[in-house]
């Protein structure tokens, strides 16, 4: 039997191959996967041993969980795609500092040493282009170290010059297994470049291949520059699994959507946020899909406006205001825990019209998070959000994504029509962004107001 499986992931890779009984990874998710989703997942299907694993690029969503796989699986060797010590910017994007860079490298030292320890170390060079597990003999594009080239080669238009990001290094991998096709993007890129070895590489990978692809898993997450409609075209694949937030996948990266469906009018788009996927592989295109691993579902739990209820979500709520740093000093502790405060939102609470909501998350019986919100129904439909977090218990896989998914639901269901809040963390910006805010200028104490409006289509 011939299957992939994509394990849940958000805005990570994870993909367990399975040939004649026989297992391997390529990439291995964020360092937090390995005792929620992949060692369960292992143990479920009985895999004992793992062939290899391999690092598609030295990315913490890709090599996050190797150490712990060494720690607890034999694996017969590491495919290593090395870090190349010229990074421009860190997995999630942002600029890297050189504190970043000195930590990846000595990361990727310690990891090589515990490969070579406990498995056997190959490290993907140029002259990399294959990697066989059972009937998958994957031809591997993108062994060479592109961004070092650039860096050192004279002639190179970036000689001397730190620009890119470790995706300009992923591998991409492609196999025909028995008239099946499949394409493993990686976080491969498809940025024009000065350097013709190495300028939009997607689409001269697509060019090699160049027939159409039964299943794909879309390169970096479906999100950036990652084909050109000419190129996708010849790939044409039938199933398109992204490793993102569904959320994401709809509002900041529809342009790639659109792109997709232009290429490939019937592809099947899956995205790995709410549950993995398996393909069982058959002959000449045959292909069946189910999921696996599926979170459990998040409810919305309205907070009663007694006085009980009030004080346990006050509680909470004063914890994550001064914890999570959107308050400081004694002064806004004072308002936030005062009477006039929580006064008004009670008053709100009771009102008939524009009523407040404080809410919780409650995901398999506990609750993971909260939230206080505004419908103003009497106007145009917003929805006013002026506190969202998730406990700190829970924060990570996607839990804040979900959460939100679920309270849109709620709210859509109470008149909400969209959405509005103000806010200037780095990584909450970062997080609304992702669900589709976009800037609407500044509150009267001159904070960003971001909104959301619902989708066209
Ligand atoms: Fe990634």
């Amino acid at each position: 039997m011939n299957r992939i499986h994509f394990i849940r992931a958000c805005w990570s890779d994870i993909i367990l191959l399975e040939s004649q009984g026989k297992y391997a990874l390529i990439d291995t998710g964020f360092s937090d996967a390995f005792s929620s989703r992949i060692d369960p997942y292992l143990k479920q299907l009985g895999v004992e041993k793992l062939e290899f694993i391999l690092i598609t690029h030295f990315h913490r969503d890709h090599y996050g969980s190797l150490p712990a796989l060494l720690d607890h699986y034999p694996v017969g060797k590491v495919y290593m795609k090395k870090f190349s010590g010229l990074n421009i910017s860190t997995s999630s994007g942002r600029e890297a500092s050189d504190e970043y860079n000195r930590t990846e490298e000595a990361l990727c030292e310690a990891m090589c040493e515990q490969a070579r320890r406990l498995s056997e170390l190959v490290v993907i060079d140029g002259s990399f282009d294959r990697v066989c597990l059972g009937d998958f003999d994957f031809r591997v594009f993108g062994g060479s170290d592109a961004i070092r080239e650039m860096y050192e080669a004279p002639d190179s238009p970036y000689y001397q010059q730190i620009r890119f990001g470790e995706n300009t290094n992923s591998v991409a991998l492609f196999a025909d297994v028995k008239g099946t096709t499949v394409y493993l993007g990686g976080d491969a890129q498809n940025e024009a470049l000065d350097y013709p070895r190495y300028s939009n590489q997607n689409d001269a990978y697509a060019r090699a291949v160049g027939r159409p692809v039964d299943l794909m898993k879309v390169p970096h997450h479906g999100c950036g520059n990652l084909f050109s409609l000419e190129a996708l075209s010849i790939l044409r694949p039938r199933y398109g699994v992204v490793t993102n937030w569904t959320a994401s996948l709809y509002s900041q990266f529809l342009k790639n959507v659109r792109l997709f469906k232009e290429a490939s009018p019937d592809i099947t788009l899956l995205v790995t946020d709410r549950c993995g996927y398996r393909f069982t592989l058959g002959e000449n295109g045959q292909l069946s899909c189910e999921e696996i691993n599926r979170i459990a579902p998040i409810s919305v739990e309205e907070v009663s406006p007694d006085e009980d209820s009030l004080e346990e979500f006050w509680k909470q709520h004063i914890i994550y205001l001064t914890e999570d740093g959107i308050i400081s000093g004694q002064e806004d502790i004072d308002y936030f825990s005062g009477e006039e405060y929580r006064g008004v939102i009670r008053s709100h609470m009771l009102r008939e019209k524009d009523r407040h909501h404080l809410v919780y998350f409650v995901r398999e019986g506990l609750r993971i998070g909260a939230a206080s919100y505004c419908i103003y129904q009497s106007e145009d439909g917003k929805c006013f959000i002026l506190d969202y977090w998730v406990f700190p218990p829970f924060r990570g896989e996607g839990a804040g994504h979900h959460c939100f998914t679920a309270l849109k639901e709620y709210t859509k269901a109470q008149g909400a029509a969209y959405y509005e809040l103000n806010s200037e963390g780095k990584d909450a910006v970062r997080f609304w962004r992702a669900h589709g805010f976009l800037e609407n200028g500044q509150d009267e104490w001159g904070m960003p107001l971001w909104i959301l409006r619902p989708l066209a289509d």
